[in-house]
């Protein structure tokens, strides 16, 4: 189906990762930011509360000779890209909420929406957290996973999707300290996605127009990717003010705001909300990972000279982080000691015991999925216990005691 995309065996493990890294660097690592997982369905009074209701639509268009639908401001000249005619009907406005019916009966009574953003539970849920945890202003909720949008215009593969993963933080300020913390999120955000090992070259910064802000921002900026289909938005940073919170606090007739024990003072704080889409910041470092070596790269153990792919990941989002190759295949002592190894390291480290194929292939399909470090076990491992520790980037190798390799590669990764 168009825009629902699966992640493979490989896939699913660096999705994994990339949120690990984001949950360390957001909330393990830092003061004040906690986590929360709430269900994809919410009350359909939060939509009503929040503006999506009312205002997270679409320009919808639609071809008068073949009834083809797009959105309006993503139209090519102007011309349907299925008939090829120019006739469109007048745009109308198309919200993009996923609809469905809590319980048995399907009526306007039980209907329900999914979720087209995880940022309202962290405003609902703001009194219940703050309280239970003890925050005190500045503090931050952050939240992992799905949300459900019914995009009119899908494609550019797992770019714009109808059901993504996001890591939201909703982070709580003074009235008067927005704008500051609104600046040293947007750096923090982009920092941490040059950490994962983007080139710095391929991002920038578009500040949205006041025109073009969101129903709920006081600013915005996106931080953009340089994708092979030209740059779009991979990230972005809002100013949400105090918006949510009033609103919400509006509809549920329940006061959501806080009181500062040092100043005396009650308000309702304002919100900066950096919110990432996890498929396209994935998409993002496979495109700039990804590296085509025509007529191959030199290495003693392989003849193979066709074109190499490399895919230079993050060692710590690499899927899988060291391979254990044992020089020969069906060699009983050999294939034996190597599975030792691969028993050793696999609690440890993300790792595969590969053996089959030739060593110079092995070694090319452990680059090409990213794969930093192959260990080879040969003769002389049976002899001397050490092992060939080879670098995916460099392909320097290096031999290693098999008592310290599990030091060696705990310190390269
Ligand atoms: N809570 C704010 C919010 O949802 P947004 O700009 O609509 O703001 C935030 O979405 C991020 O979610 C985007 O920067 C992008 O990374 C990701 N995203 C949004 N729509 C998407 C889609 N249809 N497919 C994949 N990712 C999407």
């Amino acid at each position: 189906m168009e825009a629902l995309w699966d992640y493979g065996p490989l896939g699913s493990l660096m999705k994994n990762n990339i949120k690990k890294e984001w949950l360390k660097t957001f909330v393990q690592s830092r003061d004040g930011v906690v986590l929360i997982d709430t269900p994809v369905i919410m009350h359909p009074k939060t939509w009503e509360a929040s503006g999506h209701l009312q205002n997270f639509m679409d320009p919808l268009v639609e071809c008068k000779n073949c009834h083809a639908r797009f959105r309006a401001d993503f139209l090519k000249e102007k011309k349907c890209s299925q008939c090829g005619k120019n006739e469109f009907t007048k745009a109308q406005n198309f919200n993009l909420m996923f609809k469905t019916f809590l319980g048995p009966v399907e009526d306007a009574a039980h209907l329900a929406y999914l979720r087209p953003e995880t940022a309202q539970s962290m405003f609902t849920d703001f009194d219940l957290v703050r309280e239970t945890m003890r925050l005190k202003i500045p503090f931050g909720i952050a939240q992992i996973g799905h949300a459900f949008r019914n995009e009119i215009t899908t494609g550019n593969f797992t770019f714009r999707l109808r059901e993504f993963e996001q890591a939201e933080i909703e982070y709580f300020v003074k009235p008067g300290e927005d704008e500051k913390a609104f600046e040293e999120w947007v750096d923090d955000w982009e920092n941490f996605i040059i950490k994962l090992g983007i080139k710095k070259e391929n991002l920038r910064r578009y500040e949205h127009k006041k025109e073009d802000l969101s129903h709920y921002s006081k600013r915005t900026i996106d931080i953009e990717y340089k994708y092979p289909f030209g740059w779009a938005e991979l990230t972005g940073i809002a100013n949400r003010t105090n918006y949510d919170l009033s609103q919400h606090a509006k509809f549920s007739q329940k006061e959501l705001n806080y009181f500062d024990e040092e100043t005396k003072e009650r308000y309702v704080p304002f919100v900066i909300e950096p919110s990432l889409g996890i498929d396209r910041l994935l998409l993002a470092i496979l495109c700039d990972s990804y590296e085509e070596i025509k007529g191959g790269r030199t290495e003693t153990t392989q003849s193979v000279k066709e074109e190499e792919i490399v895919l230079r990941l993050n060692k710590k989002i690499a899927p899988i982080f060291v391979a254990v190759l044992p020089l020969v295949k069906n060699k009983e002592p050999i294939t034996k000691k190597a599975r030792e190894v691969y028993e050793k390291l696999k609690p440890h480290f993300a790792c595969q015991n590969d053996e089959t194929g030739s060593i110079g292939k092995r070694y090319r399909r452990q680059d090409e999925i990213g794969t930093p470090f192959c260990i080879t076990i040969d003769f002389d491992t049976l002899e001397k216990n050490d092992v060939t520790l080879r670098d995916r980037d460099t392909m320097k190798q290096e031999r290693v005691k098999i008592e310290e390799l599990m030091g060696t590669l705990k310190e390269k990764l």
